[in-house]
């Protein structure tokens, strides 16, 4: 290798787990950057290593980078575990890296610290800011009604990420990496610095800086994390109207902390919780107005006295003191307490007996004229069927039509796909209807919008209510009530059920049985039934 006992005797060794491929274009800019990081672990007196971890591409992945969460999750575990580690450096940023990375790290337990990706710069195109995702789906439709042309398209597509960094509208990755700041794991307001700016770099080398003495001070995930933090970032999810996905990641990585999470939080937390900051998909700017106009650290400020400010962070300090320096810079894009984009948090949980155990709807980014809803379902048993009909000018549908794909569930999808925002019919979208009530067991990106009822657990896949909905059913959905439901009397839901059969085994071998044997439902996080918990894992005697 090259190296002197100068390079390493007496010194921590700091694995830098990196998640970057070339596949993964919001990381592209990460090898760069472990370099950042390892500047700052010289300097303070560590030993920097850097670990390749699996990369995961949330648009290159099939069926969905969901499915390896939980793989990503056991590599970090396990590396942590298996290599001569003593503190670590987490580089995650596209959806599912930041959950799968802390999950890993919290379960492993040693002392880590976040770097997050950071977004992209802001999207142009003809003179209009383009937002990740949000615009894809926006123009999509416009392009399935003749309204922009295929050239139109194509410049679109070159204009909406023009550098490197993850989605910078409030996507999942933006809400991930503002959780996993706000739970302690990042240097003050690194969850918002755009990826190509300077800051970015210094914030890589602070981190790495900042974990030597991590480790010396031996300050563990376990120090940090409390049932206080995990409320924290629930009101801070909230506050951000932010992605649908973080309730799955963040019942994970309580549930990895010992601090079981139910919906029932969410829900009750969101009541209380006001709807802060101004962000593409539910509101008008991206993440560089964000971070220019204070950053997250200025809303955790905004919003400090609706959180538990002693809860502990990796700077050593509490999340009060990290933050107290920080201040609102432009007040249309994080809201003063005083005036918020809504009273309540953004997103809504929902019971019925289509839906026992849970779903989940983002009132921010839905239509308000929808929030209180009766129509007769049109159901999808695949997303192959919703494609080959949703194109079909002779569809059978009017704009009051609930659209329902189910199957994509944890097991059915497999990994709950991002199908929730499903197409609007073509012949609706000529007619120029851009939004209905659509529901599904599946996910949707934190970029998309619409009426879209989420994560209906349990799924149809292992017999959940949604396998009996017959086209044609009545289905009512009442956001202010917390409800939604299959409108038929209880005795045919009976007969439906008995004559339901159970579905055969997707995956004979491999990854995919493992993952279809041992993932929980949406409601419980997803996480492998194996991987739950805080129980000590017992190192194998090396002979
Ligand atoms: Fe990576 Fe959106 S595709 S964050």
């Amino acid at each position: 290798m090259g190296l002197s006992r100068k390079d390493y005797e007496g010194k921590p060794v700091i694995g830098i787990l990196n998640t970057w491929n070339e596949l993964s274009h919001c990381h592209s800019h990460f090898r760069e950057r472990a370099n950042d990081v390892k500047r700052g672990v010289w300097q303070a007196g560590g030993f920097p290593v850097e670990i390749p971890v699996i990369s995961l591409a949330e648009v290159f992945q099939k069926p969905t980078t969901m499915m390896y969460r939980n793989l990503l999750a056991m590599e970090t575990e396990e590396i942590l575990r298996s290599y001569p580690i003593d503190g670590c450096v987490l580089m995650g940023g596209c959806d599912k890296t930041p959950p799968g990375l802390v999950m890993g790290a919290i379960s492993m337990g040693l002392p880590c610290i976040f770097v997050p990706a950071g977004p992209m710069l802001r999207g142009n195109w003809h003179g209009k800011t383009l937002g990740s995702g949000s615009d894809v789906w926006k123009y999509w439709d416009e392009l399935r009604a003749g309204n922009i042309s295929e050239k139109d398209w194509q410049d679109i597509e070159e204009g909406i990420a023009r550098s490197v960094g993850t989605c910078m509208t409030m996507g999942t990755a933006s809400t991930m990496t503002s959780i996993v700041e706000t739970l302690g794991f990042c240097l003050p307001n690194a969850a918002t610095i755009p990826a190509a700016d300077s800051n970015h770099p210094r914030m890589a080398s602070d981190s790495g800086r900042r974990i030597v003495e991590m480790t010396w001070e031996d300050l563990t995930p376990k120090k940090i994390l409390s049932q206080k933090s995990f409320d924290n970032a629930i009101k801070v999810l909230m506050a951000l109207g932010g992605s649908t996905n973080a309730l799955i990641h963040l019942i994970a990585m309580a549930n990895r902390a010992g601090f079981p999470l139910s919906l029932e939080r969410f829900e009750e937390l969101g009541k209380r919780t006001p709807y802060l900051v101004n962000m593409r998909p539910s509101g008008n700017f991206l993440m560089e107005d964000f971070h220019y106009a204070g950053g997250l650290a200025a809303l955790l400020q905004e919003m400090v006295t609706l959180l538990d400010a002693e809860a502990m962070t990796c700077t050593g300090k509490t999340l009060g003191e990290n933050v107290k320096k920080y201040q609102i810079f432009n007040p249309d894009v994080i809201r003063p307490l005083s005036n918020p984009m809504q009273k309540e948090g953004g997103l809504v949980v929902l019971r019925g007996n289509l839906a026992p155990d849970g779903a989940v709807i983002k009132t921010s980014a839905a239509s308000p004229n929808l929030l209180k809803h009766r129509g007769k379902a049109l159901v999808f048993d695949s997303y192959d069927d919703m494609s080959r009909c949703i194109e079909d000018p002779t569809l059978d549908v009017d704009k009051n039509t609930v659209l329902i794909l189910r199957n994509a569930g944890p097991q059915g999808g497999p990994g709950m796909p991002e199908w929730g925002m499903l197409p609007i019919p073509k012949k609706l979208i000529q007619e120029g209807v851009r939004d209905m009530v659509r529901i599904s067991d599946a996910r949707m990106s934190g970029t998309s919008y619409g009426t879209c009822v989420l994560h209906v657990s349990p799924e149809a896949w292992i017999g959940g209510p949604l396998a009996l909905v017959k086209t044609g059913d009545e289905i009512e959905l009442d956001v202010e009530s917390r409800v939604i439901n299959l409108i038929i009397p209880d005795e045919e839901m009976r007969e439906r059920r008995e004559k339901w059969t159970p579905k055969s085994e997707k995956f004979v071998r491999g990854y995919g049985k493992l993952f279809t044997q041992h993932i929980k439902q949406a409601h419980e996080g997803c996480d492998f039934d194996f991987l739950e918990g805080t129980a000590h894992t017992v190192d194998p005697e090396i002979h």
